[in-house]
């Protein structure tokens, strides 16, 4: 798959991506605001076994968000199962170097009718964690609607957070 914004190339991800995954992935300031199965230090070979993930055959969407004809960042489409069926979440990353520049705002604006259209789901949503303003800010901005503040949900790093959900409807 790919799909050009105004100011990146969402792609899938290849072996070749490994180097400029960790070059840029390898941020422990990226890996506050994420789950703790993104790894901090980020090494190649976390970045072999990502990319083994990601291309292989799933009904997860993984793409690389490509920059000057670099992968430096990363956006996906998870299906939710069971009662959640009808529900898919949303998460991206980017590359320190990048951010600011509306690079995400664009890519999810491009990835959420792609993710209506792929899956059969009612609802996209994300997870944010309350020490993360731009991401909640790119949702805003993209017409994700706060729904919920699940308080101290989150460890992360040893510190205790709210976690925000935010979602879109079909
Ligand atoms: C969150 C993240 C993806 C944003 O990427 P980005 O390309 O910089 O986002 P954009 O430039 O499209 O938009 C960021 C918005 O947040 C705003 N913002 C940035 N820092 C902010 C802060 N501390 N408080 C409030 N708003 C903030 C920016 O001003 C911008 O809004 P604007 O266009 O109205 O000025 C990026 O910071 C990142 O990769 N963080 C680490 C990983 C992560 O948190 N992933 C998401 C997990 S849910």
């Amino acid at each position: 798959m790919q799909i050009i914004t105004p100011t990146s190339v969402l792609r899938d991800w290849t072996e070749h991506d490994a180097p400029a995954l960790v070059r840029h992935a390898d941020n422990p300031r990226i890996a506050a605001t994420m789950r703790d199965g993104f790894p901090s230090p980020y090494t190649i070979s976390d970045a072999h076994r990502f990319i083994a993930m990601a291309t292989a055959p799933g009904r997860q969407l993984f793409l690389a968000i490509e920059v000057d004809g670099e992968a430096c960042g990363g956006i996906g489409i998870n299906p939710l199962e069971d009662v959640h069926r009808g529900s898919a979440e949303i998460g991206y990353w980017l590359s320190g170097s990048f951010w600011g520049r509306g690079i995400i705002t664009d890519a999810v604006r491009a990835l959420v009718p792609v993710a209506f259209r792929q899956y059969d789901i009612v609802r996209l949503q994300a997870c944010i964690f309350s020490n993360n303003p731009a991401s909640i800010r790119v949702l805003e901005k993209c017409g994700f609607v706060r729904e919920a503040v699940h308080r101290n949900a989150i460890t992360k790093n040893g510190v205790i957070m709210d976690e925000i959900v935010y979602a879109v409807l079909r």
